[in-house]
């Protein structure tokens, strides 16, 4: 995730472009830059920090006149946040200017072939291969601006929504998305673009969204010419009117970010397993577990720290760890961990997960590993973030900024990223057959639109969450992988909507807690078909018989539940370890509509902080 912005008319660009950024600072915020054009020179200014820091260094740099202008607030993917690797990314020769929002996948050999050729790079990101690519295009093929953008994307794999803009041929911006939104505003003889429409809704409501695999030229006293990027063929531009308002708009429509990031989960899991899983080719590839794979073969046992929700990815990972490539694990508190002096040595590995990268007794533990001579490695969603630093190597999840203080698309983000460690440690190890690996990867593929599925159960569950919003206490249950999903769903409904909840492996009912169970229980129970069924269906009778009221989470097609449970609430089919990618949508559900029922403050719950960078 990124913000894009871009201004080409008769108004001065820079107030348009600046304040444009500064709406769209949720989508990414490690560091911002914009380039203005005011008839003779190309100017720019761009460095490491907020939207803010952009306008202190900006104003003393350069003049801000000019009436083009595109600017970037960045989330980093490829290259550290720092000044070089912000936008807007130059070609070698200066003529091209561009801004992106995606990843690049194949940037690597495309880098390559373009050093071979000549060209240098000032940057360490995938935005800058591609302006050079644009630029060796337009010189070979001696192509206008547009045509060689539209050459050089069909050479890429990846996401993108860019602005690219010719120096030499000042008054038109080109434009292009795939996998990455961008919208156009339409006024009286200017255009606006956007990642979204709140930079310009003060100007204009008429916007054209572009559909993934659409370019446009973008040109004053021109009309717009949308052409599909494949094949050249012409759009007609659809310009619709805006209802919407600034707020309803920066959360994409959805009444609160923590909704809106449960449903980016399907677009969340495929950038993340982008580019590292090639599923024609039967290849997991991922530098930082690659660069350093003897660490985990040779481990004598990986160790997991993390804190609450990653905790609870943790968890599930011990379980594929396990069952795939037979290392074993062990999870822990990173605030237990770091105290307990725990006994570590230079054998083993240590996992350390966390979504903001931030957090102090994830951090401490990992100093704690460190020290005692264990290979650290790091799973976090923040480029650049404290720990991403600490740790020895690491990989991100590209969930794109986490707004929402209760964590949804960081945790099946970070599962998505550990099943394929756990994967290609697996393979390495010849503890699964090629047979089995490229099944797995072929299932994994298939997960964001199985999660999509899962979504369309969105209106049972606020009905269900109707009956139960006034419950005192909760029960959740799961058995093996989705045991930890259990847990994950008590923490999503104690931690926005205030409720008592437990999370408990089903079997354990028997030894204390189905002492609880009676007419005001609610018992959420994860039984799909893969992973002990019957065993559950059991531990449901022995609640049904005590009154307790079920809501079961099924595999499609479920019989046996449906007929003993209140409620149930169905997910696809898959195999066993990837479940809790999709058992876990309908507890987030759950969780976010009883909160909003009780009319709880949803995106930021009580005495809770997004990071929690105290000890
Ligand atoms: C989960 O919904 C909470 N926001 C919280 O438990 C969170 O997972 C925990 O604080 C760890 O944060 P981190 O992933 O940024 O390290
Ligand atoms: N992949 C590009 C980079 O890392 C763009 C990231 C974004 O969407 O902000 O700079």
């Amino acid at each position: 995730m990124c913000g894009i912005v871009g201004y080409i008319g008769h108004r001065d660009a820079y107030p348009i472009v600046l304040n444009g950024l500064k709406r769209l600072e949720y989508r990414g915020y490690d560091s911002a830059g914009i380039a203005l054009y005011d008839g003779n020179e190309l100017k720019f200014s761009k460095t490491k920090g907020k939207v803010a820091d952009l306008e202190k260094k900006l104003e003393s740099q350069i003049s801000t006149n000019g009436t083009i202008g595109i600017g970037h607030t960045r989330w980093a993917t490829h290259g550290v946040p720092n000044d070089v690797n912000s936008h807007p990314h130059f070609s070698n020769s200066g003529d091209l200017v561009i801004i992106h929002n995606g990843i690049i996948e194949n940037y690597e050999p495309l880098r390559q072939e373009l050093i071979n050729r000549g060209y240098t790079f000032q940057s360490d990101t995938d935005t800058e291969v591609l302006v050079n690519l644009i630029e060796d295009v337009k010189k070979k093929e001696k192509v206008k601006l547009g045509k060689a953008v539209q050459i050089a994307l069909n050479q890429t794999i990846g996401a993108y929504a860019i602005a690219v803009f010719d120096k030499n041929k000042p008054n038109e911006i080109v434009v292009a998305r795939l996998g990455s939104p961008l919208a156009i505003g339409v006024g009286e003889n200017e255009f606006f673009i956007a990642s979204d429409a709140s930079p310009f809704l003060e100007f204009t409501k008429d916007a054209i969204y572009l559909e993934d695999g659409e370019m446009a030229v973008v040109r004053t006293h021109k009309k717009i010419k949308i052409r599909k990027i494949h094949d050249d063929s012409l759009v007609d531009p659809y310009v619709q009117e805006l209802q919407m308002n600034l707020e309803q708009i920066e959360k994409g429509g959805y009444d609160h970010f923590m909704l809106k990031e449960i449903y980016e989960q399907p677009e969340a899991i495929k950038d993340t397993f982008r580019g590292r899983m090639l599923v024609d080719q039967g290849l997991i590839k991922m530098a930082g577990i690659d660069d350093h794979i003897d660490k985990f073969i040779n481990a004598r046992r990986i160790l997991i720290v993390a804190c609450g929700t990653s905790w609870h990815a943790g968890l599930v990972a011990e379980y594929i760890f396990e069952e795939l490539a037979r290392v074993p694990v062990e999870v822990e508190y990173a605030s237990e961990f770091r105290y307990r002096n725990p006994v570590i040595d230079k054998d083993d590995v240590l996992i350390a997960i966390s979504q903001s990268g931030e957090t102090a007794d994830t951090m401490a533990a990992i100093k704690l590993a460190k020290e005692k001579g264990a290979f650290v490695f790091g799973v976090c969603n923040v480029v650049g973030s404290s720990i991403s630093r600490e740790t020895h190597a690491g990989a991100y999840t590209h969930a794109g900024p986490e707004i929402g203080v209760a964590s949804t698309k960081a945790f099946t983000t970070q599962i998505t990223v550990l099943t394929l460690i756990a994967l290609q440690l697996a393979k390495k190890k010849g503890k699964i057959s090629t047979s089995d690996f490229h099944n797995y990867l072929r299932e994994l593929e298939a997960i964001p639109q199985k999660v999509e599925k899962a979504l369309e159960s969105n209106d049972i569950i606020e009905q269900i969450a109707d009956v139960y919003k006034n419950a005192k206490n909760c029960l959740y249950l799961g058995r093996g992988f989705n045991f930890p999903v259990a847990l994950e769903g008590a923490l999503k409904l104690k931690e926005i909507s205030y409720i008592h909840a437990e999370g408990y492996p089903a079997a354990e009912m028997k030894h204390g807690p189905i002492a609880l169970i009676d007419e005001e229980m609610p018992v959420v129970v994860i039984a799909t078909l893969k992973g002990h069924y019957e065993k559950v269906v059991s531990n449901i009778q022995e609640i049904k018989s005590r009154s307790g009221k079920i809501i079961g989470i099924v595999t499609e097609g479920d019989v046996d539940v449906k007929n003993l449970a209140d409620h149930v609430i169905e997910v696809p089919d898959t195999i066993e370890f990837l479940t809790p990618l999709l058992t876990t949508i309908p507890l987030q559900l759950l969780s976010y509509h009883i909160a909003v029922l009780l009319d709880k403050n949803v995106d930021q719950p009580r005495n809770l902080a997004k990071s929690v960078t105290v000890e």
